[in-house]
């Protein structure tokens, strides 16, 4: 750190305690720009001692500048400017957010989980945006949607404007049974319990099924949202690897010989984030270990109609519909903003997603059930697919051309079958903070690959996605992912200072 805060002058008698002046000064330096983003601050001891203070209240001001979102602390490696602008993760500005820092229980997202945080508030036009993998608003049917919301309110008001049953209107149910009947994930309305998204998806089935301290293998890399589901239930990750062929089975039979395991979650279709598929034979295999090691099996089939290459994969749930249990969403092949999932599984599994989807949220909104149970109805969607995924096969081509010209050297990169991402390694380490700090600054948002890890330990990957961006700014954010890979190459060989005059 070239910067040093002014520390000689805190008031010791003055009624805004120590802490709070070094909270308040390490954070106008940053504020000011004076703390780039990834400088490293003193250590604790050394502020402890340049400020005249103890320790624990160095200690202190910095958990407060973490939670007030300004730096972050690497175990080992120490404490770092935050690559992401602080207004957005809440200021310490008053002495009520200072007291809430204060008194609220310790907790540190990972950087991964922070940097996801951002990327889902609005990204501002000048930031190219290939962190998130959404479907693009601007290619969703929004004339046949709204449409069919009139539709719904004049025909079916009570559906639309009343409580409703926790796993959803018939009239959805009876949509997505028939197509889980046709597309082998269900047997009828009766296995299906409407959710707001996959993600609710995901969590009432992982409670339904997962207690504290069960050991669940998950590929990885995974969904950050799976992840974090199971972080929240303190379950035991196993992590198997993903490779041109899914998840590793041969790396699965190794974690069951030492592990007794409650549930496998896996995508085996365009997995997020590799977008690979899972091979037939392994796709078998894990349905016969499934039922000799007496498992339950977690399958995420949101981006599995999301197809450019290849046949499709049949849903592990048709072939044993006791051991799987499934959950997709319309938020990848038609409006993420509907909220619409759903989960298809057996009745005791459904049962008790139930009762806890009544705790979380009594329903899924009526009108976003409605559009959709007239949407599948209507049989638009398949022409939707058809005319969107050409779009999103020349997005991703854009990007694994870019990603090829512009870094082909650096970089190891999936060749995607479907999905929306792209997932890349480094083939010599790098700085992950620095990095995404210096992409920050060049305009361009990615996803740190250590959110996408079961295991975050090797961090020298990133999630690109090509979804909302069009061909010339996907070309456009890789040229600048080119630039911050190159400025942070060199801030890694000592030259912070030369960069920043
Ligand atoms: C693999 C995977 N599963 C589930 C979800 C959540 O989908 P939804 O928007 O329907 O909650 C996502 C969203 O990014 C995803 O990538």
């Amino acid at each position: 750190m070239s910067y040093k805060v002014p520390l000689s002058d805190l008031e010791r008698d003055g009624p805004t305690s120590i802490t709070q002046q070094l909270v308040a000064r390490f954070a106008a330096a940053i504020d000011a720009g004076d703390l780039g983003p990834g400088e490293k601050l003193p250590t604790t001891r050394s502020l402890a001692t340049d400020a005249g203070v103890n320790h624990l209240t160095a200690a202190r001001a910095y958990r407060q500048l973490a939670d007030a979102g300004y730096v972050t602390a690497r175990v080992g490696a120490g404490t770092f400017v935050r690559a992401l602008p602080p207004g957005a993760a809440g200021d310490v500005e008053s002495d009520d957010d200072a007291f809430q820092a204060l008194v609220l229980p310790e907790h540190r997202p990972s950087f991964g989980a922070q940097a996801m945080l951002e990327a889902a508030r609005a990204p501002d036009d000048d930031t190219i945006a290939l962190a998130m993998g959404w479907s693009d608003a601007r290619l969703a049917p929004a004339e046949e949607l709204a449409a069919l919301a009139a539709e719904a309110f004049a025909e079916a008001p009570d559906e639309v404007l009343g409580y409703t049953s926790p796993e959803g209107l018939p009239s959805l149910r009876r949509a997505l049974g028939e197509r889980g009947v046709a597309e082998g994930w269900a047997a009828g309305p009766e296995e299906i319990l409407v959710t707001t998204g996959a993600t609710q998806g995901l969590h009432l089935a992982l409670r339904a099924m997962v207690e504290r301290g069960d050991a669940v293998a998950v590929e990885s890399p995974s969904f950050l949202g799976t992840l974090d589901a199971l972080r929240d239930l303190d379950a035991r990750m196993l992590p198997v690897p993903v490779d041109e062929g899914g998840l590793n089975v041969g790396v699965l039979e190794r974690q069951l010989a030492r592990h007794e395991i409650r549930l496998l979650v896996l995508q085996p279709a365009c997995h997020n984030p590799t977008g690979y598929d899972l091979a037939p034979e392994r796709r078998q295999r894990i349905l016969e270990l499934a039922k000799e090691r007496s498992f339950l099996v977690l399958e995420d089939l949101v981006y599995a109609n999301l197809r450019f290459d290849g046949a499709a994969v049949t849903p592990l749930r048709a072939d044993a519909p006791s051991h799987v249990v499934s959950v997709d969403s319309v938020s990848k092949t038609l409006a993420g903003g509907l909220r619409l999932g759903w989960v298809a599984a057996r009745p005791p599994v459904l049962a008790r997603m139930a009762a806890r989807k009544l705790r979380a949220d009594m329903h899924t909104p009526g009108l976003s059930q409605e559009i959709i149970a007239r949407w599948l109805a209507s049989g638009l969607h398949e022409a939707h697919l058809a005319r969107t995924l050409p779009v999103y096969r020349e997005r991703r081509d854009a990007l694994l051309e870019a990603l090829r010209s512009e870094l082909g050297k650096e970089i190891r990169m999936t060749n995607p079958v479907g999905g929306h991402h792209v997932w890349v390694t480094f083939r010599r380490p790098v700085d992950e903070q620095l990095l995404h700090a210096e992409a920050a600054r060049e305009g361009v948002s990615y996803l740190p690959g250590s959110a996408a890890l079961a295991d975050p330990t090797v961090t020298s990957g990133l999630r690109l996605s090509f979804a909302v961006e069009d061909p010339p700014r996907i070309r456009e954010g890789v040229a600048r992912l080119a630039r911050a890979l190159r400025r942070t190459r060199e801030r890694e060989l000592g030259g912070a200072s030369l960069l920043r005059s």
